[in-house]
């Protein structure tokens, strides 16, 4: 369940860093492709972090509990202002699509 949780996670990570954060630079929104890089590479600390903790312990819910906060705001950022603006500004929206799709299946299989 942790697993799968991480290999998605980290799957969609690898995708949009690789891809869709590129893109949004290009797009002249460098500041929030940077917000984006610092905020997954938080979550993948923690992530790492989360693997040392005796499973179902109080430290080990608090710390998930954490990133799932981390997550979210994360998602809420994304959907709501940085992927519509990659959507106004970006080029080649459906490479962007095909590349991203294989960049997660290339981590998630
Ligand atoms: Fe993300």
């Amino acid at each position: 369940m942790l697993r799968q949780l991480a290999v998605l996670l980290l799957g969609h990570a690898q995708a949009e860093e690789s891809v869709l954060y590129p893109a949004l630079a290009a797009a002249n929104e460098k500041a929030h492709a940077e917000i984006g890089y610092n905020e997954q590479a938080l979550v993948k600390m923690q992530m790492a972090l989360l693997e040392t903790l005796p499973p179902m312990s109080q430290v080990f819910m608090d710390k998930l509990d954490h990133i799932e906060g981390a997550v979210l705001h994360h998602i809420y950022e994304e959907e709501g202002t940085w992927f519509p603006e990659l959507q106004e500004k970006g080029e080649a929206q459906v490479t962007l699509t095909r590349r991203f799709k294989e960049e997660f299946e290339r981590y998630v299989g």
